[in-house]
């Protein structure tokens, strides 16, 4: 039986940051309510040049490095995003080509906030069943180009990263299982109105933004990333003391304080970025992750608990192994 582990992890973050003291002269808001509210501190702007395949790009030659694999190893590219620099080529093939990796598949899928999570089973999947042998696996989002910077419910909250892990066969369970939802009933929510294909509804091109029922997707959140938490555990055979480390999609810091209760986890075992950067959306667990891969926290053998959740509604964990 092949399996799958994480070979090395990667990060990028743009250079501009943006406080939430700048913020104060932007819109109606204050430093206290955003990081009271919401846990965040700053966030990172990506450059007018910089689309999101060159924050993946970034991101990857990291992850490559620290597993030891240059572009001819590379077998699969995967890349969770919900800001794609265009409609086609997707952002796998940008990122493929930039790195100078021929041939393998390439692409991008969107599961909004859940996006990586999304990219990882996939890619598990793939070396699990022999098709692939050494799988790039990126979140990357420039989420800065469609937030709506005079809308304060929203424009406090989200930051540009990314962040990419390199997966490669083991003889033992590096992934230990995935498990993945979405509920589309919950779709209007949190959704973006701009497409390419459906006549647009009245309105929606006036405000070509990131629209949220803020307090809503807070209450569906809590409660189904505690589900996937027990899914988890359950299908695992796990008491929840057994995780190391509880690796989430940093969106809220009071989310993340409810998922770390039902885990019966205290916050010291939580690695917490948020503040650094917002919600970066599909970049948010593997950013989260190299920090506390390089900083040491997270040690190999250690056992960590991926989540995430977002626009779609979509959901998804992950069980590691490190
Ligand atoms: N600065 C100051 N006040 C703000 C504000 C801001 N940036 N944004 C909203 N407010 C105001 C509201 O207008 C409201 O004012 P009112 O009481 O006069 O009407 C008040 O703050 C409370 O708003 P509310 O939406 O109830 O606050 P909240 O405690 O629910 O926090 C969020 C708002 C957005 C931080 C919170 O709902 C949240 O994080 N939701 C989840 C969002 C998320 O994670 N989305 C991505 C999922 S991947």
């Amino acid at each position: 039986m092949t399996y799958s582990r994480i070979a090395g992890t990667g990060r990028y973050l743009p250079e501009r940051v943006l406080t939430n003291r700048e913020l104060e002269t932007m819109v109606d808001t204050t430093e206290e309510w955003i990081r009271t509210r919401t846990g965040i501190e700053r966030r990172h702007v990506a450059a007018d040049t910089q689309g999101t395949s060159d924050l993946a790009e970034q991101a990857a030659r990291q992850a490559m490095e620290a597993a030891g694999v240059t572009a001819a190893d590379i077998d699969f590219l995967v890349v969770g995003t919900t800001t794609p620099d265009l409609v086609f080529p997707n952002v796998g093939c940008l990122v493929q080509r930039r790195l100078g990796i021929h041939g393998c598949p390439a692409f991008s899928l969107e599961a909004a906030c859940s996006g990586f999570i999304y990219a990882l089973s996939m890619a598990d999947r793939f070396i699990a069943s022999g098709s692939a042998r050494c799988a790039l696996v990126i979140g990357a989002e420039t989420l800065s180009r469609i937030v709506d910077w005079n809308d304060r419910a929203t424009c406090v909250l989200f930051g540009d990263g990314a962040g990419a892990v390199v997966l490669k066969p083991a003889d033992e369970p590096g992934i230990l299982s995935c498990h993945l939802g979405a509920d589309g009933h919950y779709g209007d929510l949190l959704y973006h109105p701009y497409g390419t294909s459906r006549p647009q509804r009245p309105g929606d091109l006036e405000r070509p933004y990131v629209q949220m029922k803020g307090n809503e997707v807070f209450k569906v959140a809590v409660k189904t990333l505690e589900g996937i938490v027990d899914e988890t555990l359950a299908a695992n055979h796990l008491e929840r003391s057994a995780i190391n480390w509880l690796i989430p999609h940093q969106a809220n810091i009071r989310i993340i304080q409810a998922t770390a209760k039902r885990l019966d986890m205290p916050m010291e075992r939580v690695v917490l970025t948020l503040q650094d950067h917002g919600n970066t959306s599909a970049a948010s667990v593997p950013m989260a992750l190299d920090v506390a891969v390089r900083d040491g926290r997270v040690k190999r053998g250690d056992l960590l608990l991926l989540e995430a959740f977002g626009g779609g509604l979509t959901w998804g964990s992950a069980l590691v192994r490190f």
